[in-house]
């Protein structure tokens, strides 16, 4: 069992875990990881001497900023010497980021290291893995992972935690984690499972995104509101097509689990607006493609009719 640690013992190591993305979920876990290690954070812009402050989970309208010393780093600046101690880089980036802010890093990355993705929706796997091979780094180790807790950068340096939920992570490419690596991640970050089959896991996640995100973008709510009656239908209709393109896929998702796990999460984030509806109010670039887009680029990869995903996607794309 990992012990907490208190900020003496950590004053003097080198970290072994650096979280690359200084946006909401890589603050989020960063703040995480910092209470048992000392992880390095790796953003645009960040200098050492930046602190962040983190205000916890709550239910009350305010709840005490903490503030978390650590390592903060330039992520186009950081040399080959500064990562020689990381083994473990987790990256936060939005799906569509994912090669671009792996490639600075990628000829200074020590060897044998692993890569964790977590990020919403699919794809990005595929496209780190042609990456990797273009730079001959063959030895680099892929994880793959989805994460349902949800945190709001207020600025620069502050996040607050908005939501929990569960994390679930797995072995995709290359040597797999040791002991310890997994121990670390699963006591760090809370309700996280190391799934044995994370294709799974990454397309049960799939459906709920493809489900909440755009309808709350299209339709400018609050996740809450689609337990409304008035939505049953399309969501019914967005988890059928899902399913077919998932079996299709060789992933075998039960309609009943889809539809408990959609209205679960609808539940559980009644308050929130979805990263979808965030991206669209703040005129950013969305996710669309790699949800609902990767169920139908895999649907016409089968010859699969997905009408009412396609539409989405359009819709989505249009706003
Ligand atoms: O993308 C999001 O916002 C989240 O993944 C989720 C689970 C839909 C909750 O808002």
């Amino acid at each position: 069992m990992l012990q907490p640690h208190t900020t003496k013992t950590v004053a003097a190591t080198k970290p072994t875990v650096a979280i690359l993305g200084a946006g909401a979920i890589g603050m989020l876990v960063y703040k995480q990881l910092s209470e048992f290690t000392q992880p390095i954070l790796l953003g645009r812009d960040l200098i050492k001497e930046h602190a962040l402050t983190f205000e916890p989970f709550s239910k009350e309208a305010t709840s005490e900023t903490q503030i978390i010393e650590g390592m903060m780093c330039d992520v186009n600046t950081i040399t080959h010497t500064q990562l020689a101690s990381v083994s473990l880089i987790i990256v936060c980036v939005k799906s569509y980021q994912v090669t671009h802010a792996i490639r600075p890093l990628i000829d200074n990355l020590p060897q044998q290291c692993t890569l964790l993705l977590l990020h919403n929706g699919m794809g990005p796997h595929l496209d780190t893995l042609t990456l990797l091979a273009q730079h001959q780094r063959d030895d680099i180790n892929l994880y793959l992972g989805t994460t349902s807790q949800a945190a709001l950068k207020c600025n620069k340096l502050h996040v607050r935690q908005t939501g929990t939920g569960k994390t679930m992570l797995g072995h995709f490419k290359g040597k797999k984690l040791t002991e310890k690596q997994l121990a670390l991640l699963t006591q760090a970050i809370p309700d996280c499972h190391v799934s044995e089959d994370i294709r799974l896991a990454l397309w049960q996640k799939l459906v709920i995104n493809c489900a909440i995100n755009p309808l709350t973008a299209i339709e400018q709510c609050r996740n809450g509101q689609l337990a409304k009656p008035q939505y049953q239908a399309r969501i019914d209709n967005i988890i059928d097509e899902c399913i077919m393109v998932a079996n299709a896929d060789g992933v075998m998702l039960s309609k009943q689990v889809m539809v408990e796990n959609v209205y679960q999460v609808i539940a559980l984030t009644a308050n929130n607006y979805s990263s979808m509806h965030q991206d669209i109010a703040h005129q950013r670039q969305t996710e669309i493609h790699q949800i609902n887009g990767y169920v139908t680029s895999r649907a016409k990869y089968h010859h699969i009719a997905t009408p009412v995903n396609d539409q989405l996607v359009d819709d989505v794309s249009s706003l």
